[in-house]
């Protein structure tokens, strides 16, 4: 059989785990210079279907058609060899290596037998540079924020000529500006006409960027059709069905928040950082931290949870002076950090969602210093039941769960220490529309209860729907500071970060 005209064609692509049907006879095709984004809920089948395009997985049933010819990917290397490269979900950069020996990893430049660090430094500058990505070549991975991370594997995926790129949650740790440079990118990829498939939750993104839009549901894709048919309602109905609804309105609080401050902060500083902030958390409040890149929101949060270390700040709780050197000091005093990368600190990706859930719930889950197992047990499957985690089970590692899903077990074990403040840094990346609006309801019950909370976000709508106050960043420094009541819509925010 031919297929003509298509990039890829994928027919018929089964696929099970244990037993657990995830792809049901999946069609996908995907033509040539093209922008075809798939969407769906955590769990739904994207990357699972992009991994079989890959040779990560090998489907159980269908076939693959690479430019009309029947075509076995079976390993990551035959893609490779039929032009088709991904960007993965979860990152695949090794930390200890630099940017460049990262970029060239597993096809080192060798001259006279010795791996030629010079040429690779010069070639991956020249790449980077192509790219208007601006980082040091000579950077250690492990040295580098998540967004430029991001970016660098972004670069990795286009040191090796493909015709087909895949693309997995690639915005999901990107600020807007990195957004924008990508999209500048997927642009003159598009044009030198390789195709591309589009994995994201930012459906607006999506809206923006696609030409075709597939939305899996149940292991069956649900629709396929021009971007023009769609509208973000619609999208969202194909995807979670009829109760579409907008999760992003900012409700007032049936409790007030309360003018008693919770959290002082004096003079926070830190290395690296010329000027100082001072802010304060009132009781029952969401204080949004907004800013571009490099504008401190990150490095707030990493001082006060005891990561970086800090100097003369004098930061107080409930009128109590706290000294936080490490993040165990940050947790003995109920502050806790849902960070910004989940798979660097997030969770133990190897483990159980037994054990991750239990690690920093220990003391609720044992009697006289020793571990009560069953304690432990309904304690994890109460926390998979309320947070909604799609698994088959408490005792499966965490990397076996979809990336949205993973994002969840982090939340949820935190929201379980019962913390009084709580920082999240990015805390809804590569979680769907629906859970979502989950998170942004769990966040307003813990300020309700008289908790506070640090939320930064790059999507704005977010902060705006859940925040009472925002301050805005630039080089560590307070630049200015929006009530809840002056945002009349997202372009005030828009512009208060450009300043
Ligand atoms: N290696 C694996 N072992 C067992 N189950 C797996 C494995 N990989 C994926 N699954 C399961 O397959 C289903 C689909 O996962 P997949 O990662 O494809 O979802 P997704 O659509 O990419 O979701 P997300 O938006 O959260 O990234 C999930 O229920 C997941 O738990
Ligand atoms: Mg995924």
């Amino acid at each position: 059989m031919e297929q003509k005209q298509y990039a890829i064609s994928m027919s018929g692509i089964c696929k099970s785990f244990g037993g657990v049907p995830v792809l049901d006879h999946i069609d996908f095709n995907l033509e040539k210079g093209e922008i075809h984004a798939l969407v769906g809920g955590n769990g739904a089948g994207k990357s699972t279907l992009m991994k079989i395009m890959t040779g990560v997985y090998n489907c159980d049933d269908g076939k693959i058609f690479v430019d009309g010819k029947e075509t076995k990917i079976l390993t990551p290397n035959d893609a490779k060899k039929n032009g088709i490269r991904m960007i993965f979900q979860e990152l695949s950069l090794i930390p200890t290596l630099t940017v460049a020996e990262n970029i060239f990893l597993n096809h080192e430049l060798v001259k006279n037998m010795h791996t030629d660090k010079k040429e690779m430094a010069l070639r991956a500058e020249r790449l980077l540079k192509d790219l208007e990505i601006d980082v040091d070549v000579s950077a250690k991975i492990q040295d580098l924020e998540v967004g430029v991370c991001q970016l660098v594997e972004i670069a990795k995926a286009l040191s090796v000529d493909a015709s087909v790129l895949i693309m997995d949650e690639p915005t999901a740790s990107l600020t807007e500006e990195e957004t924008e440079l990508l999209f500048k990118i997927m642009g003159r990829l598009k044009s030198k006409g390789v195709s591309i498939v589009y994995i994201s939750h930012r459906l607006k993104e999506i809206l923006h960027i696609a030409d075709m839009i597939s939305v899996l549901k149940d292991g069956h894709i649900v629709i396929t059709d021009k971007k023009e048919v769609f509208d973000m309602q619609s999208i969202v109905r194909y995807m979670i069905g009829e109760k579409a609804v907008n999760q992003f309105v900012y409700k007032e609080r049936s409790i007030a928040v309360s003018k008693e401050v919770l959290l002082e902060v004096e003079n926070l500083t830190w290395e690296g950082n010329e000027n100082s902030l001072s802010f304060h958390v009132n009781k029952g409040e969401v204080l949004g931290l907004i800013g571009l890149l490099g504008s401190g929101r990150t490095e707030t949060m990493e001082v006060l949870f005891g990561l970086r270390r800090q100097r003369q700040a004098k930061i107080t709780l409930d009128g109590m002076r706290l000294k936080i050197n490490s993040p165990s000091d940050a947790v003995k005093y109920g502050i806790t950090l849902i960070p910004e990368d989940r798979r660097r600190q997030g969770a133990v990706l190897w483990h159980s969602l037994l054990s991750n859930i239990t690690l920093p719930n220990l003391q609720a889950n044992s009697r006289n210093g020793r571990m009560q197992h069953k304690k432990s047990r309904v304690f994890s499957e109460i926390c998979v039941d309320e947070f909604n985690i799609k698994t088959e089970g408490i005792d499966v590692p965490v990397s076996s769960l979809s990336g949205g899903n993973q994002q969840k077990v982090v939340i949820a074990k935190w929201f379980k220490t019962n913390p009084r403040i709580l920082l999240m840094d990015e805390p809804t990346a590569g979680v769907d529309i629906g859970a979502k609006g989950e998170i942004v309801k769990l966040v307003r019950e813990f300020a309700q209860k008289q908790g506070g909370v640090i939320f930064v976000s790059s999507e704005l709508s977010e902060v705006m729907a859940i925040c009472d106050r925002i301050l805005v960043l630039k080089n560590g420094k307070i630049i200015n500071e929006i009530k809840r009541e002056d945002i009349t819509e997202e372009e005030v925010l828009q512009n208060a970060i450009q300043q």
